[in-house]
């Protein structure tokens, strides 16, 4: 690319942890009216360099230059004053303001010495403003807590780009999207771009960063391994450089047969689920898709007793079963990997082999000293199996990359042994190697272990790939039931839009 149109310039970039070495001698150029995709597996790096651009950590060695002019960085103040702003990956607003007040929160300083209304009219003229400039779909007077994640993550852009940004930092921005809101947000990048700021963008999900990006870095294990224009990447060579080696078939192919019955759901209903019946059996894997709140993770939430009681049965293995709270489910032999790591409850100050046992343990204490080892050898072979990236045995999980803290919840809940398996967008953040071993992992509970499982997901190639029969959820609905054999991911969006729906009005 054109070396006058550099904007920001990393050189030599190296970082420690302690005695751990992160970040070797990284080198990464952004351009203006770029978007660059920086791509790497969990743990090689991507948000550690980012903080360091952002003001969060220090750099132990290296140089950073914007617009040709060396610079320092050494807060988050810092960089947003040479222009660097961030959207992390974790939304930072304040959910009972509106959309205008969140965006100039804490800047009503800059706005003037007005009184308080005066400037809240400032701030709403003000979003108005960039939201007619950005072209985005907002109501700038409505409360965040009544937007959807999506309209959230926008907030977030317009409140990183209502300062003068020349660089804009977006860490997997569209984990939580639908794919609709996915398509406003490129939007959005376009017109940023057209404006000439120099985008970096991480994401896991190649599609995306075949639409959007135009040039692509490489890490592997902290150091560049390749870079160049993304027409130059093909899916294949981009997992190949991340993985260090090729990668053939993403999903298993085997050849699974179903037993007997585990669960069976009849008539559920409550305020979002209408009439939902299904059985799912042994040695089988039920995905749901759906868009973003149509709900599929919902039918889960009723399913471990997280939402109050529906309307319906629900029998596990032909008993009628009461599950009022996750403990009964618990009890029923289920588990529920949910998206959000947030709420999971990991013990962030103890360390991850600890975090995947503890819930295991105290069924099996009464066993003594021989059985810990043993479930200690599994979490241990599960740590392998997930390829969970760790510093030292005893890193505590609060400082493991986000993917790498996804691994460990579903290696906590996979200890519990439990037969019904519930798991919401499993693989959110988690790079390509380690999704292939999660879903060899699934397929080998479903056939080897005679496991159930019912897996939701946003992602319609997963579902396909890993599901036996895929359930479509619409407006609190299964609307459709597609055999694997029939399932293309075209069927699966129509179903999931509604269109089909209301074509053929079934
Ligand atoms: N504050 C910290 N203290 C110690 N180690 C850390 C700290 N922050 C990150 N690390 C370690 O640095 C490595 C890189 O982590 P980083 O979060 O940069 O990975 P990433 O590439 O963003 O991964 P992911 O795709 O999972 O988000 C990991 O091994 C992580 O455990
Ligand atoms: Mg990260």
């Amino acid at each position: 690319m054109n070396k006058s149109e550099e904007l920001l310039l990393l050189k030599g970039i190296n970082k420690k942890f302690g005695p751990v070495q992160i970040l070797y001698d990284v080198d990464l150029s952004i351009y203006k009216g770029k978007v660059h995709a920086l791509m790497g597996s969990n743990g090689a790096g991507k948000s550690t360099l980012m903080k360091i651009i952002a003001g969060d950590y220090t750099l132990d060695s290296g140089t950073i230059h914007l617009d040709n002019q060396l610079i320092n960085i050494n807060s988050p103040g810092e960089a947003k004053s040479h222009g660097i702003s961030v959207i992390h990956q974790e939304l930072n607003l304040v959910k009972e303001l509106t959309v205008s007040e969140n965006i100039y929160l804490g800047k009503e300083l800059t706005i003037g010495f007005g009184n308080f209304i005066n400037s809240k009219k400032k701030a709403l003229s003000k979003t108005k403003e960039i939201i007619n400039k950005y072209n985005i779909q907002l109501d700038p007077l409505k409360k965040v807590k009544d937007l959807s994640i999506g309209e959230q993550q926008l907030v977030e852009i317009l409140k990183a780009v209502s300062e003068e940004s020349k660089v804009l930092i977006m860490d997997e921005p569209t984990a939580a999207l639908s794919a609709e809101e996915t398509k406003q947000l490129f939007k959005v990048i376009t017109s940023l771009k057209s404006k000439g700021i120099g985008i970096i963008y991480i994401s896991h999900r190649l599609d995306e960063i075949q639409e959007i990006c135009d040039y692509v870095y490489i890490l592997r294990d902290g150091r560049n391994v390749s870079e160049g224009l993304i027409n130059h990447f093909s899916n294949e060579r981009i997992i190949e450089e991340m993985v260090g080696s090729q990668i053939d078939n993403i999903f298993p192919s085997s050849d699974r047969k179903k037993g007997d019955e585990l669960l069976r759901v009849e008539k559920i209903q409550n305020n979002i689920l209408r009439s939902i019946s299904f059985s799912l059996y042994e040695g089988e894997i039920i995905g749901i898709f759906g868009l973003i709140g149509a709900g599929q993770s919902e039918i889960l939430n009723v399913l471990f007793g997280t939402k109050k009681k529906a309307d319906g049965n629900i029998y596990v293995k032909n008993k009628l079963a009461k599950i009022s709270s996750p403990i009964d489910a618990k009890k029923l032999g289920l588990a529920y990997v949910t998206e959000n790591r947030k709420e999971e409850g990991l013990l962030l100050e103890l360390g991850s082999e600890e975090n995947m046992v503890l819930p295991s343990m105290g069924k099996f204490s009464s066993l003594g000293i021989k059985k810990q080892s043993l479930i200690k050898k599994v979490a241990n072979d599960y740590k392998e199996t997930l390829k969970i990236k760790l510093a030292s045995i005893s890193q505590p999980v609060k400082n493991l990359s986000g993917g790498n803290q996804q691994k460990v919840i579903l290696g906590k809940w996979l200890l519990t042994g439990p037969e019904i398996i519930l798991l919401s967008e499993p693989t959110r953040g988690i790079d390509v190697g380690a999704r292939v071993e999660i879903y060899k992992l699934l397929d080998q509970l479903a056939n080897e272990s005679r496991k159930g499982i019912i897996m939701a997901s946003s992602d319609a190639d997963e579902v396909i790939g890993v599901s036996d029969r895929i359930f479509v959820v619409f407006e609190g609905e299964i609307i459709a039931e597609i055999d694997k054999s029939e399932a293309t991911r075209e069927r699966l969006m129509e179903f999931a839009s509604g269109a089909k729906y209301l074509k053929e009005g079934v």
